[in-house]
Order: structure tokens, then sequence, then C-alpha cells
């Protein structure tokens, strides 16, 4: 059992939780998640090791509730306990001195880009960052954001703080005016990722993703998270999750990740009715 020690809302729908798990706290890297199944009749759902702190044995997860089971987790106080957590899965990301790297985070994502960005700092990289939300209550950890980077950005759809639109045309007016950026790295709705690959695209400028398929078993034996990559297929799980944004088939992914639609809202709707 896994024991909430820390419950912090971070928006009307994103939570952060901190879980113990020490033995998790030890290994975790970077670009690496979890998988965690909430009780014995629970599926599995993975979620981004945002952070982890190895003196406490703890890992931070931020989850935005979309869905029955990160609906029935936002629920949970400190003190409660998750029956299950799987991990660390997934490759870390690669941290190396790049120079200078933009650090792109949308929506939720940006909870995934902080452990990177804060790795690549470390790592003697000049870090810019660009985070974006639907509007100013959706933005997510800003202020730490501020904290790991040397410049940051902000973008919202409807302009309520930050620039009017959208984190790829903060990319473009850097790559316009000249920037030098070596390597981008970016995390968000998977449109996000495709565009953002798209706009560094024709300037050659490396670009990775870290790809959210869904996934089962989270060590590469059901295939559920098949992505194609260079027209190659790959388990987002165990040969990701992060991947060259400039070859990956985002609407293949767009297309499967709503394989499952009608079932999610039906579960959804159920749990509604269990509530009541
Ligand atoms: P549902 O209503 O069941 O599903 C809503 C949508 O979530 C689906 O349409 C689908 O796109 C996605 N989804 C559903 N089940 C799965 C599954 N088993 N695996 C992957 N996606 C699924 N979300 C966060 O908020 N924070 C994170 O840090 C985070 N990290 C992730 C890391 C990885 C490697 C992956 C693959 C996904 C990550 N996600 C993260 C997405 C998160 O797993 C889904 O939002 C969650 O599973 C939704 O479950 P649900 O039952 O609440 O919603
Ligand atoms: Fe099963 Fe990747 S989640 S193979
Ligand atoms: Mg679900």
């Amino acid at each position: 059992m896994y024991k909430i020690v820390k419950k912090k809302i971070l928006s009307q729908a994103v939570k952060l939780f901190e879980v113990s798990a020490p033995l998790i706290a030890k290994k975790a890297q970077a670009g690496q998640f979890i998988i965690l199944r909430l009780d014995e009749k629970g599926e599995r759902i993975p979620l981004t090791i945002a952070d982890f702190n190895r003196e406490d044995g703890t890992i931070t997860l931020v989850f935005m509730e979309v869905g029955e089971t990160t609906t029935q987790l936002g629920k949970m106080e400190e003190g409660d306990e998750i029956l299950n957590l799987a991990g660390p899965l997934g490759n870390p990301s690669e941290i190396k001195d790049y120079g200078t790297v933009v650090c792109v985070g949308g929506g939720v994502g940006v909870a995934p880009v902080y452990p990177i960005a804060k790795a690549l700092k470390e790592a003697g990289n000049k870090v810019i960052s660009i985070i974006g939300a639907r509007c100013e209550e959706l933005l997510i950890l800003k202020e730490e954001m501020q904290e790991i980077s040397d410049e940051l950005h902000v973008a919202t759809d409807d302009g309520s703080v930050g620039h009017h639109g959208f984190v790829s045309d903060i990319l473009q007016k850097l790559i316009d005016e000249g920037r030098e950026i070596n390597q981008v790295i970016t995390i968000g709705p998977v449109i996000m990722m495709k565009v953002v690959s798209g706009v560094t695209k024709p300037y050659g400028i490396k670009t990775i993703v870290s790809l959210n398929p869904i996934m089962v078993d989270g060590t590469g034996m059901c295939g559920g998270c098949r992505v194609t990559v260079g027209n190659e297929t790959k388990f987002a799980c165990v040969d990701g999750p992060e991947f060259d944004g400039h070859l990956v088939d985002f609407d293949n992914l767009m297309k499967r990740n709503t394989r499952f639609t009608e079932k999610e809202s039906c579960a959804m709707e159920n749990y509604k009715k269990k509530c009541q």
C-alpha cells in the first residue's frame, strides 16, 4: 500500500499528490512513469513521476481528472492509501548539456516537463520554458518552472495570462528572432506536440516528445501502447515514452487514443451514479 502524504489542489481539475514509495523514489529518473491501481477492481493507469525525493522516499504525481479513475483518485485525501504502484517504468530522459533547450509544456503536460527541465538545468543547459493552458486557472506549476528556468514564457488560449494564443506561437517567435536553440522537448496534448514538432522540423531542431497512448501492463507485453515512429512499430512503455517528434505518426496516435471513448464515458456515468 502506498500512502498519500500530501495533497495539493493545483487547479479545479488538477491535483498534486506526494506518495510514500521509497523503492520507486530511490530509482526514479526524469521522464519515467508509474502505473497505479486504486483497488482490487481498479483499472491500471499510467502517471508520470513529476518529482521525487529520495531522502523522504516520496514521489510526486500530478494528474488531471478526466474520467473515472482519475476522478476517484482526486477524491482521495492525505493518509489514504493506493493499492498498487508499479515503477519506475519507461526509459529516463536523455539528460546532457545540449546548450540551449526549450521545454514546452501544455495543460497537465507541464507536470512531466518539470523534472526534465530541472535535470537539464542541473546538467548545465540554458533552459527556456514555455508553458500554456486553456486559461490562467488551469495553468499549473508556474512558480516551480520559473525557479528552474533561465527564461519562462506563458501562453493561454483565452489570453487571461501571458501570450494570447498557443505555446507554439512563442516557440516560432523565438526561432524567428534567431535565438540559438539546440533541442526542444515538448509534453502535452497530442495535437500540441504535433504542432510543436511541425514548427521545429523545417529548422532541423531536434524535438523530443513524450507519448501518452493507452497503456495496460507498462512492460511491453500487451501491445496496447503501440505507436508508429519513423514507419516502425514501437511500444511506448518500453521503447519510450520519449521519441523523436519529427518521426512520430501523431494522427495514428490520436485515432488510437479514442478507441474506448464510449466505454470510458459509460464508466464515468456509472461512477457518477454510484457517488450520488
Ligand atoms: P478515462 O475516461 O478512462 O479516459 C480518458 C482518456 O484518458 C482516454 O480517452 C485516453 O486517452 C486516456 N486513457 C484512459 N485510460 C488510459 C490508460 N490506461 N493509459 C493511458 N491513457 C489512458 N495524465 C495526467 O493527468 N498526469 C500525468 O502525469 C500523466 N502521465 C502519463 C504518462 C504516460 C506514460 C501515459 C501513457 C499517460 C499519462 N497520463 C497522465 C494520462 C493518464 O494516464 C490518463 O489521463 C488516465 O489514464 C485517464 O484515466 P481515467 O479513467 O480517469 O479516464
Ligand atoms: Fe502493454 Fe506497453 S502498455 S505493451
Ligand atoms: Mg478509465
